[in-house]
């Protein structure tokens, strides 16, 4: 099976307002709420492509239980460590009539030491009938930066792959500490390196500077595709994944249906180009829907039509 993490759960509300304006009393016209948090909109959406996946991480408190709740109802197999303190809530303003989205999302409880040192047994419990894991989203706070990097450093040593996506030092930590792939978008892609990216070649420089710090391949996603590397040493190879950018329902949670796509087509053997082509076009069916993580396996393949693979000139070495 497929292990998803996510360390920072949450409760995430969204609400359609339209005219949203600041300090104004509104009236909802729709509103949802899901379980969330990154690595659990990815293991959603693995559930609605047909893949066996199994997510893990931190809840708490009544919104801890709601988050297990949904899942269960959504078909989701969960096998969380309960925490102390309670699990955060997110509310997301979705205007339908500008297509803005103003996000407020809450920082989350912290965990403890004899909590982390749960989670670390039951990963390793769970490493043992898991093919690949992604780590997802940001961490607890107080967790400490190298959290993904240890879980990384654990699960490799069991022959578990880690996709990662995250932000910031969690990020650069797991990617020295060897992730198997790491997908940030162009904003966190130019954080890890530490540099902006003015046209394509930057792009291309950007990957293997994301390879050289540690991770295995990268992919950096946008909303026209990714950009990406495939193969090792010598046969290293750049591709660009395109696909059309279509008018978003929503954007919230494309990169994690990047990410359960990439990994549903890695989870049956496909070819790195496949996975990636497979990501791109979740990603964008993902677009087509309010909320995070849900896809339409129909649509996908459809969509997968649509997406094209070409090779980028990889640049010198400097
Ligand atoms: N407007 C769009 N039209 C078509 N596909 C899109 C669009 N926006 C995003 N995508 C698809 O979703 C994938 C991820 O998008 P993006 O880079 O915007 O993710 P992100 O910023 O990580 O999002 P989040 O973290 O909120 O889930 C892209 O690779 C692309 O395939
Ligand atoms: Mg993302």
């Amino acid at each position: 099976m497929i292990l998803t993490v996510t360390l920072n759960a949450a409760i995430d509300r969204t609400v359609a307002v339209p005219n949203f304006r600041l300090g104004r009393r509104h009236r909802a016209v729709e509103s949802r709420t899901v379980a969330g948090g990154k690595g659990i909109n990815v293991a959603r959406a693995l559930a609605l492509l047909g893949r066996p996946v199994i997510a893990t991480g931190f809840v708490g408190g009544p919104s801890g239980t709601r988050v297990l709740e949904q899942l269960h109802e959504e078909s989701v197999l969960t096998d969380f460590i309960e925490i102390a303190a309670e699990t955060r809530i997110n509310l997301a303003v979705i205007d339908p009539t500008s297509g803005e989205q103003t996000e407020i999302n809450e920082r989350g409880p912290a965990v403890s030491a004899e909590e982390t040192k749960r989670l670390f047994d039951r990963i390793g419990y769970l490493a043992g009938g898991a093919k690949i894991c992604v780590l997802a989203g940001s961490l607890p706070p107080g967790a400490g930066d190298d959290l993904y990097a240890r879980l990384i450093d654990a699960l490799r040593r069991r022959g578990v792959p880690c996709v990662l996506d995250a932000e910031g030092e969690a990020m650069l930590a797991g990617t020295r500490a060897g992730a198997a792939m790491v997908t940030p978008n162009e904003t966190e892609a130019e954080e890890l390196v530490g540099q902006e990216f003015a046209d394509g070649s930057d792009l291309a420089t950007g990957l293997l500077e994301i390879v050289r710090l540690g991770a295995e391949q990268a992919a950096i996603t946008r909303p026209e595709g990714c950009v990406a590397t495939v193969g090792e040493g010598s046969e290293r190879r750049l591709l660009e994944v395109h696909t059309e950018p279509l008018e978003p329902v929503s954007t919230v949670g494309s990169g994690d249906a990047f990410v359960a796509g990439y990994v549903a087509a890695r989870y049956e053997g496909r070819s790195e180009e496949e996975c990636l082509a497979y990501g791109v076009a979740c990603g964008a069916e993902s677009t087509q829907h309010f909320g995070a993580g849900f896809v339409d396996r129909n649509q996908v393949e459809r969509m997968l039509g649509a997406v094209s693979v070409h090779d980028l000139e990889v640049p010198a070495e400097v």
